[in-house]
């Protein structure tokens, strides 16, 4: 290969680049003109955002014609939540708390995604999130870093399979974003990050870990500082950590436009430092900027670039574009007969459709759920009749295709008659004279209403940041004018963050927490309203009491000044005057229609060594008229550390199905590796000493019991 070959590889390019393509495919970054030739675009290794057999097979076609050596191109693109059939959205498979249905939602998108050309996902995104202004926390699936690697891996498995080269349905995994990207200050998106080095350990690294650690080919650069270094230019994060100590050998792509943007944040003063950066940070694929194509060939000349670094991060994707076995097939699975029949199929739907009822959490309900299918039902709010509930990254999903609330709710009623819909406003805009008409002769003769409120999905997602989470002004005062109606009334709500539900949960008589639930997300919803199936999902994000707490998280430390401590005054505690120190709702928090009561729990023992773990176990029951599904939640807590701990972490869970008037013994073994943390010299240690281990149906309403470690 020449050098200009081995640095075309290097380039990845979007969709409108290529010939043979029809569309512009998914742009996902800002589309500044490049100033490549065409033997740069010719030569490219990777093109990102586009789908679709014919679409693919022609660019793959063309590129081949040009290319000398006949080297084929990785196509890659965002496919986060599927393809097609699209999965509710990472953080509401989050609060499923089903690794299995989490994995199999991944294998679906990458069956879909396969026979559409696309060979590599930009997924998982496990970047932990704590700050719900984020846009982006829609696509992780939480604040806990125990909970988020086991996603991480399931995510991995679903995509990649086992067997990579031999099984053509699956794609190649990138993880993202390397590295901490989901603690942007202030929650704006691409802002600077900075943690401590055990911060960023002990809660943002794990999950990433997980991901590589279950095989996961790819690894993207985040947009945000780490200790002060953009993580594109970042040689301790790649070159240190991720390459020498975890040993990653797979491809390290930047995210978009990212190498350029190390001049932007001031620590590169042109393209031509930009590019010297990246690459001695280890970054093997520039997207959609050119630095590396203007300014590697000079770099090496000069001296300043070791050709070496570029003959490695060749062969690494060249290493990938084998494993995925393009050299035989540079068309791999991509079928467009084969993908008529694959994508959106109803065995697809089917897992949609599972998923997105377990993702769905009930966060109140006085008693008006289940619905009786002989009620007069009237559905209302911008989200009855709308087909937005597919969510951001679900660009090859189809709004058309969404099972609306309002139909899905017509089809469970009785009399499908007695059903009406109004918007009753938009999802921003105040109420029109016509919208009220509408909505006055809706409710009329209801016995109940449902309002589907929430975001339009271009409110979360990437850049989708807001500073006030409440839901807009236009729907608050829809429920409020809806509570003079004088009827129960049922909120469901379609959004992309944990809200601030001041205003939506002390005025409606039940609400459904739904994010965006997917392609079959309304029927899904109306199965859980009428009791076709049981709520059972878990927050995995705090909902705030209001925007002035966040970032709240339930593993936060202890302050030397807790509110509530036994000594503590009413002034000089660490508070708010004007709220509470808690969330509204919990981490772990969650109701369904059976009734789950909790035995009193015990440990096998109260002392714990290195070779012998305790047991912990607790008799839960369902004493309600329903069978229902209970995830029971294990904690932790070190009395006293080296350095201080958080007040609770997640160690384990376990999910029991249980018929009314059952009741199981759940156990789990809680053993000294788990209680190890990372010491002030990064040594992943435990301590020995007084713990809490505490059991509940979340992280607040915990049963404690106390053990020692004794070393
Ligand atoms: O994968 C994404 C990333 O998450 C954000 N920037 C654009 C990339 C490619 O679309």
């Amino acid at each position: 290969m020449t050098l200009d070959e081995k640095i075309a590889q290097l380039i990845q390019l979007a969709v409108p680049f290529f010939e043979g393509a029809s569309d512009a495919g998914l742009i996902t970054g800002p589309m500044a003109s490049l100033g490549i030739g065409e033997d740069t675009v010719r030569g490219a290794g990777s093109v990102l955002g586009m789908a679709g057999a014919q679409e693919t097979i022609n660019v793959q076609r063309k590129h081949l014609e040009h290319n000398r050596l006949g080297i084929p191109l990785l196509m890659m693109a965002d496919i986060v939540h599927g393809f097609k059939t699209i999965f509710p959205v990472p953080l509401a498979i989050g609060c499923s708390w089903d690794l299995a249905l989490a994995e199999r939602s991944a294998e679906i998108a990458a069956k879909e995604a396969s026979v559409s050309g696309v060979h590599v996902t930009y997924a998982p995104m496990v970047d932990l999130v704590r700050d719900p202004r984020w846009g982006r926390v829609m696509e992780s699936t939480g604040e806990d870093p125990y909970l988020n690697a086991l996603f991480a891996r399931a995510f991995v498995r679903g995509f990649q399979g086992d067997d990579l080269s031999g099984d053509l349905d699956r794609v190649a995994a990138c993880v993202k974003h390397f590295a901490a990207y989901g603690a942007a200050e202030a929650g704006r998106d691409y802002n600077t990050v900075d943690l401590s080095a055990r911060q960023l350990r002990e809660f943002y690294l794990p999950a990433y870990k997980a991901a590589l650690d279950e095989g996961c080919e790819m690894v993207m650069t985040s947009f945000n500082t780490v200790d002060g270094v953009p993580a594109t230019g970042n040689v301790p994060l790649m070159r240190k950590l991720l390459r020498e100590e975890w040993g990653f050998d797979g491809v390290l792509i930047s995210d978009w436009g990212a190498v350029k943007e190390l001049i932007a944040h001031g620590i590169a003063e042109d393209e031509r430092e930009a590019a010297l950066k990246a690459m001695k940070a280890g970054v093997d694929i520039e997207m959609m900027t050119s630095c590396y194509a203007k300014h590697l060939s000079e770099l090496i000349e000069a001296g300043e670039v070791d050709i070496a670094l570029i003959d490695e991060a060749v062969m690494r994707i060249l290493q990938l574009k084998d494993k995925l076995g393009l050299f035989e097939n540079p068309y791999r699975a991509a079928d467009p007969e084969r993908e008529k029949e694959i994508v959106f199929s109803d065995a697809h739907r089917a897992a949609a459709l599972e998923l997105a009822r377990k993702s769905c959490v009930l966060l109140k309900n006085d008693g008006v759920l289940p619905l009786s299918p002989a009620l007069k039902v009237a559905v209302v709010g911008p989200f009855a009749r709308s087909g937005d509930l597919l969510g951001p990254w679900s660009w090859t999903g189809s709004q058309d295709a969404v099972v609306r609330v309002s139909e899905a709710i017509r089809a469970k009623a009785s009399t499908p008659g007695a059903v009406t819909v109004a918007e009753g406003c938009g999802i921003e805009t105040e109420s029109t004279e016509a919208q009220l008409l509408e909505l006055e002769a809706a409710a009329q003769g209801a016995d109940v209403i449902v309002l589907a409120l929430g975001e339009h999905s271009d409110m979360s997602g990437e850049a989708g940041c807001r500073a006030d989470i409440r839901l807009p002004e236009a729907q608050l005062a829809l429920i409020r004018r809806i509570k003079t109606f004088g009827k129960p009334v049922v909120a469901v709500l379609f959004n992309g963050r944990p809200l601030d539900l001041n205003g939506v949960l002390d005025k409606a008589d039940a609400v459904l927490e739904a994010w965006f639930p997917g392609s079959e997300g309304g029927t899904a919803v109306a199965d859980l309203l009428y009791g076709d199936a049981n709520p059972s999902g878990r927050l995995t994000m705090s909902f705030p009491y209001s925007v002035g707490q966040v970032p709240v998280y339930y593993n936060a430390f202890n302050t030397g000044r807790p509110q509530g401590a036994p000594d503590a005054q009413v002034r000089y505690v660490s508070q708010y005057l004007d709220i509470p120190n808690e969330p509204l709702l919990p981490f772990g928090y969650g109701l369904g229609y059976a009734a789950f009561e909790y035995g009193e729990a015990a440990l096998s023992a109260d002392v714990m060594t290195p070779d012998a773990p305790i047991r912990l176990t607790v008799r839960v029951a369902n004493v309600g008229q329903v069978a229902g599904v209970e995830t029971v939640q294990l904690y932790v807590r070190d009395i006293a550390g080296e350095v201080v701990r958080p007040v609770k972490e997640l160690k384990g869970f376990r999910q029991v199905e249980l018929q009314p008037g059952e009741s199981a013994e759940v156990a789990f073994e809680l053993s000294e590796s788990q209680l190890r943390y990372y010491h002030p010299d990064l040594t992943h240690a435990s301590d020995a000493g007084a713990f809490l281990a505490m059991v509940g149906p979340n992280s607040r309403d915990v049963a404690s019991l106390p053990f020692k470690l004794v070393k």
